[in-house]
């Protein structure tokens, strides 16, 4: 278990260069999936690397309140290249095994857990009821209940929109959804309310999402037919209870890549990283932009998920544009490529970035705010996210607002302000990775 981190402020320790070998925690998409499979097998599935973050950790407890036994392995695992992983064991409920829950289901800060779990539950003969923290509270679920309403669930809506919500599932028909986003987290509900639907379903979107859904799916025995941006399931199919291997989170990773890009003299490797091509953009994006990576193939991760070994050293950086059918590739990590694009030579430009205002919490305006603080200038320009550069960042101090992600990129920022900086309420950070400040304070002090 992390030890609990939350002082009221964070501030560099010192300026040198980052040097060192790292792990980052499990790939936080790829571990609630493998919970929730897991949970809907036959069987027990032995879970390796799972995120130790609060998001994973409330995907557990609402299975754990369905009547799902989840289970920790308790010793390390060792394995050939020594590395020690704690096991967490899945005992499947089986597709009709989940019970309903008498209490609402506390989704906390996780959009994928309230998300995905709307999917399941819209498949199960009871009625239950999802809310979370006020963050989650304030994002759109409406996406989400269109077509699971169609496909035959009753979902009903606070103020048309939010949770907290309930949702009555039962016998559903298949439908081909056409998204009007591109949301890994929409096309999972409903691909996963497909499993018990009659018929086919099939999700098509925009431009294709991260398809750790339809990977971990194929991994516990379904198939899953995929043609361009449309994949489809058909409904009763039984899964198999799997052994899984979460790689490291790149989204984790992404920090310690630009942080390393961007501190003089540094030379941080990352080991065992997930680079799933439709989710891992950052890495091409860094890399177009001249970043000097070096990414060596690592053992894959069972779960059909491939790995690399990744190593970032300082250097000079130059402006990219990314496309908007790539954005969906590196949604989570904007808020820090947004610092290295102020470190970089000309102007940076994210465009089709309009589903960060709907994230933890707004992060366009946020990431704009967060570089304002260190008096870095960039702006919102439609849907994009513009970002000017090169600039030398001052001291100033940053309130994430709650926001995991704005803070870890905001403490990367501040190694490199020229004044005092700092990070207030760094404790969020264990939203996806409670060892990050920890691990940044080691690695200033070493
Ligand atoms: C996720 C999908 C993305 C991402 C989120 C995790 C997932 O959200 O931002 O952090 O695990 O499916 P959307 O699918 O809503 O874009």
């Amino acid at each position: 278990m992390p030890q609990p981190y939350h002082p009221r402020s964070w501030m560099p320790a010192g300026r040198k260069p980052l040097v060192g070998e790292l792990r980052v925690p499990g790939d936080k998409s790829v571990s609630h999936r493998a919970l929730i499979l897991g949970a809907l097998a036959e069987g027990t599935t032995a879970i390796r690397g799972l995120s130790d973050g609060a998001d994973v950790a409330s995907t557990r407890r609402c299975l754990e309140q369905l009547g799902v036994r989840v289970e920790d392995g308790g010793e390390l695992v060792k394995t050939a290249a020594g590395e020690a992983w704690s096991e967490v064991r899945v005992h499947g409920a089986g597709a009709g095994g989940l019970a309903a829950s008498r209490r609402a289901l506390d989704c906390g800060n996780s959009g994928t857990t309230l998300r995905l779990l709307l999917g399941v539950l819209a498949g199960q003969p009871f009625r239950s009821r999802l809310t979370g923290d006020a963050s989650l509270r304030r994002r759109p679920m409406g996406r989400v209940a269109e077509p699971l309403r169609a496909m035959g669930a009753k979902v009903e809506l606070s103020d048309g929109d939010h949770a907290p919500l309930s949702v009555r599932g039962g016998a559903l028909r298949g439908i081909a959804y056409r998204s009007p986003v591109a949301s890994a987290q929409l096309k999972s509900a409903v691909l996963l309310a497909g499993l018990s639907a009659s018929g086919e379903t099939s999700v098509e979107e925009p431009s294709p999402s991260r398809d750790h859904t339809e990977r971990m799916l194929r991994h516990f025995g379904v198939k899953v037919g995929v043609e361009g941006s449309r994949v489809w399931v058909h409904g009763g199919a039984r899964l198999k209870a799997s052994k899984v291997r979460v790689p490291g989170d790149v989204s984790s990773a992404a920090f310690w890549l630009v942080a390393a890009c961007v501190v003089p003299g540094s030379t941080l490797r990352v080991g065992g990283v997930g680079i799933n091509p439709t989710r891992a953009g950052a890495v091409e994006v860094l890399r177009r932009m001249g970043a000097r990576l070096q990414v060596r193939p690592a053992q894959a991760g069972a779960g059909e998920e491939p790995a690399a070994d990744i190593t970032a050293r300082h250097g000079p950086l130059v402006a990219t544009e990314t496309t908007p059918q790539e954005f969906p590739t590196l949604v989570d990590e904007a808020p820090i490529l947004a610092v290295a694009a102020t470190q970089a030579r000309g102007t940076t430009r994210i465009r089709g970035a309009g589903e960060l205002r709907v994230k933890e919490s707004d992060r366009l305006e946020g990431t704009v705010r967060m570089l304002a603080a260190f008096g870095a200038e960039a702006k919102v320009e439609g849907d994009d996210l513009v970002v000017f550069g090169p600039q030398a960042l001052r001291g100033g101090v940053v309130d994430p607002r709650a926001d995991h992600r704005i803070a870890m990129a905001a403490a990367v920022a501040a190694l490199i302000a020229d004044g005092p900086a700092k990070v207030l309420d760094p404790g969020c950070a264990q939203i996806s990775y409670p060892a990050f400040f920890p691990t940044l304070d080691a690695l200033l002090k070493a």
